[in-house]
Parts: structure tokens; C-alpha cells; sequence
């Protein structure tokens, strides 16, 4: 498989590629199974939508690897927090008030409570190319945190999750009790995944850029390395993908410290200064701006280009910044994997 081969430590050209949010509202036959399902989160626990659904895109362009279809929320909410998808606004939670609540909450469902997730990723494994890896995630214990505290996302730019940051000062200990559950749970949840035939795992850690540095170090990267340490002491030869997301002057520390074996770049952060900034040998993913799949034509093409020569020479594998958009066309990535593939 190309993808573990880069991760590896190998060089590509052309780089292998699969996409953030690759399967999702963009796509004719997600928006039909999604209607069949109802509702998001029934289509995360029904293993055979769910694997159905992780392998449209790849049938359609061909990606190096498919990405487990669930989401980042599926932990808390196996672990006992209410969870709904309202439609147009995202994720909501009744926000955690008090330890003691936080205590209500039950490690042992990591395992039970996930039991259909498994049985997706053994379905999805069964059914894709040799050629093809899956990709197990979780979220990282920080952005998951984020929202078990504020209850949703979407606040302003500059004062994204307050509760959350506010309650870092606050209320640290609730903070930390949080941290400390979910670092042990997704040990515990990606180990499932593994064990179900993932074939490397990504964490997600999209809100890393509203800590401060000293925080993140506590809240980013001490647990991302207990998750790391932790799976590779099981599973040696196991790649984990870290994606922490905006981390801006903390990237080169967070891949030195965590013992990550790949960093998903943010498109705000170019080839050139990740580069410099990370130790030689650093496996990078990323980084094309979603917004270009949008335009489309010469700006995409442009715009892929750069991405590919700007990593070129390194270990790398393509990706985007964020997730695909459900207002991009299918067209714009099948021009962006001929694109890559007549490079
Ligand atoms: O990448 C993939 O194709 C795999 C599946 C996946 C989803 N969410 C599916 C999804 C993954 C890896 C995630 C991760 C996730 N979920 C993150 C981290 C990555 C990021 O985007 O920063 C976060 C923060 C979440 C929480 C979440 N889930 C939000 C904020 C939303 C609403 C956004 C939206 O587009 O509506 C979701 C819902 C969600 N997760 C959808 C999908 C396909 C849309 C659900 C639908 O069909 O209505």
C-alpha cells in the first residue's frame, strides 16, 4: 500500500492521496444513503451504511486510502453524553457542569458502546482493494473536550469553545478530568480499530490553535503521547497520523515530543516554513485550501500543483488543509486526482 509505504518513511512521486471529509454531503449517493438512514448519527452506528458510505469515494476516484466513516463525537457519546446532529447547526451535547457528572460517564463503553464502529471498519476492510488502506481516527482528547464542555462549536472566530477556554483557569481540574478519560478511552477505542483491521489511525486535533502554548503542551501534546506511546507499545509498527490543526509555532514541537509518525498540515502553514520547521525525515500530509475545490479549473490546478512541488523531495502524502465542503461539484475532485496522477 502506497500510503503505508510513505508513512514508512518512503518518497512518492506521484504523492498518494485521499481527502479529508472524502465521503460526505458532496456526493449524489451519500445525500440518497443519508436520506435512507435518517439521521447522522444513525448512519454512524448502522455498520453496513456506514461502510457503504466510506467506500463510495473510493470506487469513484481511487484514493490510496479510505477513512473510517463515523465522527470524533462517537466517544463521548458511547461513554454516556447525549448527542445530537441538528441539521444546519452541527453537533450539540448538554455541556459536562461538575466532576460529578463527568463521573457518570463510563470507560467500559469505549469498548461496548462502539461496537457497531467496529463492525463497520471489519466490513469496510473485507471490502476494499489490496492497494488501499483504512484509516481508523479519533479525536484527540483536547478538541474532543472542547466540545463535552461548550456543547457545540460555531462560536465567533477569536472566541471559539469560551466555556471551554474559560474553565482552563477556572475550573482546570474539571478540564484535566475530561483530558484524562478521553486519553484513556481513545487508547482503548483506537486500539478496537486497529484490532478490527485499521491499517494506521489519525487523531484530530482541530482546535489545538485556541490553547496557549503553555496549554498546549498539557492539554495537546502530553496526551497525544500517552495515546502514542501507549498504541505503540501494543502495536509497534502501527503509524498514527497527528493533525493539529493551526498549532502554528508549535508544530515542530508537537511532532518531536508526541513520537507521531506523520503531521496533517493546516493550508494556512506552506510547504516551505513546515519544512524548515520539522526535524528531516518528518512524514507531512497535506495541505491544499478546500476552497480552491470550490473554483475549480486553473485556480485548483494551480493551486495542487504548488502543494505537490512544494512538498516534493519530502515524504508526503496529499491531502487537504480541512474537509471537503458540501458545496463542492464530484468533478472538482476527479480534475484534482487527475491532477495529481499526471504529475
Ligand atoms: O473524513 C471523513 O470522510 C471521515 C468521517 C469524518 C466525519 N467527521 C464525518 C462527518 C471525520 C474524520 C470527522 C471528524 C470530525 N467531526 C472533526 C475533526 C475534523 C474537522 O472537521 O475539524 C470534527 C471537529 C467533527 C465534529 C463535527 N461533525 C462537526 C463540527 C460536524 C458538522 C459540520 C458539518 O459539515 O455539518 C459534524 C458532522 C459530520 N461529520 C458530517 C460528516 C460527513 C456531516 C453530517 C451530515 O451528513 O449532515
Amino acid at each position: 500500500m502506497k500510503l503505508l509505504e510513505v508513512l514508512n518513511g518512503a518518497k512518492a512521486w506521484p504523492p498518494p492521496a485521499w481527502l479529508m471529509r472524502q465521503a460526505g454531503r458532496y456526493l449524489p449517493e451519500y445525500r440518497e444513503l443519508r436520506s435512507q438512514a435518517g439521521d447522522f448519527l444513525s448512519l454512524c452506528t448502522n455498520p453496513e451504511l456506514a461502510a457503504e458510505v466510506t467506500l463510495q469515494p473510493i470506487r469513484r476516484y481511487g484514493f490510496d486510502a479510505a477513512i473510517l466513516f463515523s465522527d470524533i463525537l462517537i466517544l463521548p457519546w458511547a461513554l454516556g453524553q447525549d448527542l445530537r446532529f441538528a441539521e444546519g447547526e452541527g453537533p450539540l451535547l448538554p455541556p459536562l457542569q461538575s466532576r460529578a457528572e463527568l463521573a457518570k460517564l463510563d470507560p467500559a463503553r469505549a469498548i461496548s458502546g462502539t461496537a457497531p464502529i467496529m463492525e463497520t471498519v471489519r466490513r469496510v476492510k473485507a471490502g476494499l482493494p489490496s492497494e488501499t488502506a483504512l484509516i481508523g481516527f479519533a479525536g484527540s482528547p483536547f478538541t474532543v473536550a472542547c466540545y463535552m464542555l461548550d456543547g457545540k462549536g460555531g462560536a465567533k472566530a477569536g472566541n471559539e469553545f469560551p466555556r471551554t477556554r474559560l474553565l482552563c483557569f477556572e475550573d482546570r481540574a474539571l478540564v484535566e478530568g475530561v483530558i484524562e478519560l478521553l486519553t484513556e478511552t481513545t487508547i482503548t477505542y483506537l486500539q478496537a480499530q486497529v484490532d478490527a483491521g485499521a491499517d494506521c489511525v489519525m487523531l484530530f486535533e482541530s482546535w489545538s490553535g485556541i490553547l496557549t502554548s503553555s496549554l498546549f503542551r498539557d492539554f495537546v501534546i502530553a496526551p497525544t503521547k500517552r495515546i502514542v506511546t501507549a498504541l505503540k507499545a501494543k502495536n509497534p509498527r502501527l503509524h498514527i497520523i497527528g493533525f493539529p490543526r493551526h498549532c502554528g509555532l508549535m508544530l515542530a514541537e508537537y511532532v518531536t515530543a508526541t513520537g507521531i509518525t506523520a503531521v496533517g498540515l493546516d493550508s494556512v502553514t506552506d510547504a516551505v516554513t513546515a519544512i524548515a520547521a520539522c526535524p528531516p525525515g518528518t512524514v507531512f500530509q497535506g495541505n491544499l485550501d478546500p476552497l480552491l475545490l470550490r473554483l475549480g479549473g486553473e485556480p485548483l490546478t494551480q493551486g495542487i500543483k504548488a502543494v505537490l512541488n512544494g512538498f516534493r523531495g519530502q515524504s508526503h502524502i496529499f491531502n487537504l488543509g480541512h474537509g471537503i465542503t458540501p458545496d463542492v461539484k464530484p468533478e472538482a475532485i476527479a480534475l484534482l486526482m487527475d491532477t495529481i496522477r499526471a504529475a
